[in-house]
């Protein structure tokens, strides 16, 4: 596991490529006017990283998860606005329909997913539905032919631009979670409105939207899986979706890392560059341990996945861990550029907030440590 292949170094060094010639140029520009990377969507999406995984027979990359997460590391340590965009349509919304989509399904969505013709969103938080996910007030009745859905989803990555949204809603309130389905519905059906865009700390060129549904008609055949199948759906897509916001942070604190450490070489002071005094030295000492520690978490997380095995406790341990690393040392990042990391010019601010969001979506870190916890308690 520790050796990469050569499929995944060429994976790495194209998205490292990509990132560095292609999305550093714009990224403090787009950043500070909200500009959605429509362009670089475009490019991302030709270069097959908005497919990654999905099978070729879909139009997909056909790649494993850890392929997937190096380029997402990558990617990270510019442009995490982009990052999220790639991470939301690759593991939550291609993943969950190639996973547990029909054959029709298949064809109709991934074809367009994995070329970037469609954006994917995937729409599980509410107003008063985040971390308690099985409390759904979006309802899906059912009307026979068709479900009629009502209720608003908010926070929803891509929610401005993508054309699928996957909505988990609740169709039998009395059977509580197991009365919740998952559906596939299409961003220009009659009843959808898309609210106004967030104003937020960090990733900021990403359009993060509140999504209201008004008796949108859902033909059956956009369910996805049994009937009372949603909640788990919800689960297991974001047990996957969680190594790939995990890629992320890590490619948070590891392109800070970088930053500092080139610029801890440069800069001098006291007579000497900063790096040389045991203040700075010890700083980067810590910042490569514990980036290489989240490193190890996620990569196994990934291969776990690709074997076939239990990722759940793997995926979320990545998370809360790479997470926590990249706030702590984003600050410190900052901390060793002095006035320079207070700047936009130098990335690091940029980066430091950005990673914020990493311990809130996809499962806060609080809701990671349920998880764990029930994990490591129960055994299974
Ligand atoms: N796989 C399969 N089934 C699972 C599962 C998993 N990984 N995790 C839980 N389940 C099942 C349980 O077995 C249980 O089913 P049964 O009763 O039939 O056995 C059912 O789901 C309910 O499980 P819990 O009792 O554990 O549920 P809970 O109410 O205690 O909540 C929770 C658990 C972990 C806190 C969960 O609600 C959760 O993950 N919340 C966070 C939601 C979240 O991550 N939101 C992110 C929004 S999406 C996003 O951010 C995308 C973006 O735009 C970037």
């Amino acid at each position: 596991m520790l050796n990469l292949t050569e499929e995944q170094l060429a994976v790495k060094e194209a998205a490292r490529d990509f990132a560095q010639m292609e999305l550093k140029p714009g990224v403090i520009a787009r950043d500070s006017t909200m500009t959605y990377p429509h362009e670089q969507i475009k490019k991302m999406s030709e270069l097959g990283f908005m497919g990654m995984m999905v099978s070729p027979e879909y139009g997909g990359g056909g790649m494993d998860s850890l392929s997937y997460v190096l380029a997402m590391e990558e990617i990270s340590k510019i442009d995490n606005s982009c990052s999220v965009i790639m991470s939301v349509n690759n593991s939550l919304v291609c993943w969950g329909i190639e996973t547990f989509g029909t054959e029709v399904q298949k064809q109709k969505y991934l074809t367009k997913l994995c070329t970037g013709e469609w954006i994917g969103s995937f729409c599980l938080s509410e107003p008063e539905a985040g971390s308690d996910a099985t409390h759904q007030r979006t309802t899906a009745t059912d009307q026979g032919e068709y479900y009629l859905l009502n209720g608003t989803k908010n926070w929803i990555t891509s929610g401005g631009t993508s054309k699928v949204h996957l909505v988990i809603a609740q169709t039998n309130p009395e059977l509580k979670h197991r009365g919740i389905n998952a559906f596939i519905v299409e961003s220009d059906w009659k009843g959808v409105t898309i609210g106004a865009k967030e104003d937020k700390l960090g990733i900021r060129s990403s359009d993060t939207h509140t999504i209201m549904y008004s008796d949108v008609r859902v033909p059956k055949e956009n369910r996805i899986g049994a009937e009372g199948f949603g909640f788990k759906f919800a689960m297991k897509v974001l047990s996957g979706g969680r190594i790939g916001i995990a890629s992320q942070a890590l490619g948070i604190a590891a392109g800070a890392y970088e930053l500092a450490l080139a610029y801890s070489k440069e800069r001098e002071a006291f007579g000497k560059p900063i790096h040389q005094h045991q203040a700075i030295g010890f700083k980067l000492a810590e910042m490569a341990t514990q980036i290489e520690a989240a490193r190890l978490l996620v990569y196994k997380s990934a291969w776990l996945k690709d074997q076939g095995r239990d990722y759940d406790l793997a995926s979320s341990m990545a998370k809360l861990y790479a997470s926590d690393v990249a706030m702590r040392q984003t600050v410190e990042a900052v901390q060793i550029h002095g006035g320079y990391g207070f700047v936009k010019e130098y990335h690091v601010e940029r980066l430091m907030r950005d990673a914020k969001i990493t311990q809130i979506y996809e499962g806060t870190s609080e809701v990671q440590k349920i998880v764990i916890s029930r994990k490591i308690v129960s055994g299974k």
